[in-house]
């Protein structure tokens, strides 16, 4: 005689515990012969998938590859990472975005460094208390670096549980999360869903006929579910327009270093800033300009960037100017940098596109 246990999702739903484990079954069977051969998959050690599970948590995977061996080798332990300069660590992230993932990893370091001997905490809620890492990276560092079971819901993993199970609301999810990542293996499972999310069960047109769980999916049931949203709670989303001048000299680019207490403190940027309310793009870089606000006459408009950064969708104008007959003496935190050397520059996202374009 055999006994079902049924599990309960949520109010009105149960699924059954073998339906769990037959999906768990045959995700784990197909990731092992699909997953993409990727450097953090080959590695146990807690201090690099920290460091991959950073990098990938708003990049795509094929952006973060050259960034993760670079980092890595440059800063190959937490104390590496400690002792390094906040400029180095800043310059080795240039391009990636997002800074502040940077920035909590340096403090993280030195935190792990004073209080735990150099090593990343085995508990879930030490790491949790340690800066930039949120229940997402505690649950990938817990499953994957210590086989432990918690779960590690990025919007790939949701996406697919939302599909999978029709799953309403957070509560919902964690509950299917929790039970699901319950297995021998709770590392390899968490990366299985979020390969799935990220290569077959895609958000638009997904690949369901690739898919080794369509006969357990809810959407894939009702078809037109597909389409909707998995759940997440977005925040509102803020539109900004932020004028740029990229200003030349030779083969030179003056930047702007931003102050160490500002939001990206200590990066590089081209000089701009936010157009407020009613203001004219140039009366917004005159403004932002400190001082050299003369140079926007001689600029003419090139073209535009866009950027994105959490909540906010910039849009940033690009001006171009040479530097006029009399030299420029922008004071200090101002330099003038050689096309060549800006590989070595912690630039900002935004500036680097704007810097880019008018090369073009
Ligand atoms: N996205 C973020 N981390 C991942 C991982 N370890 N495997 C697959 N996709 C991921």
């Amino acid at each position: 005689m055999s006994f079902e246990f049924n599990v309960r999702i949520s109010y009105t739903g149960f699924v059954s515990q073998t339906k769990f484990s037959r999906i768990r079954n045959r995700l784990i069977s197909w990731y092992l012969k699909n997953r993409r051969d990727l450097p953090w998959r080959r590695t146990r050690d807690p201090y690099a998938i920290l460091i991959a599970e950073t990098m990938l948590q708003q990049t795509q995977v094929q952006t973060v590859l050259p960034y993760y061996r670079r980092f890595l080798h440059a800063f190959p332990t937490v104390e590496a990472l400690d002792r390094a300069s906040k400029e180095k660590v800043l310059a080795l992230w240039s391009g990636l975005g997002y800074y502040r993932r940077a920035e909590n990893l340096k403090r993280a370091a030195r935190i792990m460094t004073r209080g735990h001997g150099g090593k990343i905490a085995r508990e879930f809620d030490a790491l949790r208390a340690l800066p930039g890492i949120g229940p997402y990276t505690a649950g990938a560092l817990m499953s994957i670096a210590f086989n432990r079971p918690y779960p590690a819901l990025d919007g790939n993993a949701r996406r697919v549980l939302t599909r999978l199970f029709g799953a309403k609301g957070e509560k919902e999810l964690h509950t299917i999360a929790s039970r699901l990542v319950a297995c021998a293996r709770p590392g390899q499972w968490n990366q299985a869903l979020m390969e799935l999310g990220a290569t077959i069960c895609v958000a638009q047109d997904p690949r369901c006929p690739l898919c080794p769980l369509r006969r357990f999916c809810a959407a894939w049931g009702s078809r037109r579910s597909l389409r909707k949203k998995p759940f997440v709670t977005k925040p509102s989303v803020e539109k900004v327009q932020w004028p740029l001048v990229v200003i030349q000299k030779k083969q030179k680019v003056l930047l702007r270093r931003r102050p160490a207490a500002a939001l990206l403190g200590g990066l590089w940027e081209v000089p701009g800033g936010e157009r407020k309310k009613g203001e004219s793009l140039t009366a917004a870089l005159t403004r932002h300009l400190n001082g050299l606000g003369d140079i926007v006459n001689d600029s003419h408009l090139v073209g535009e960037v866009r950027h994105s950064i959490t909540h906010r969708r910039i849009r940033a104008p690009v001006f171009l100017a040479f530097q006029p007959g009399k030299e420029i003496h922008p004071g200090p935190g101002w330099r003038w940098v050689p096309l060549s050397s800006l590989r070595r520059y912690p630039l900002s996202s935004l500036s680097l596109k704007a810097i880019k374009l008018v090369q073009r």
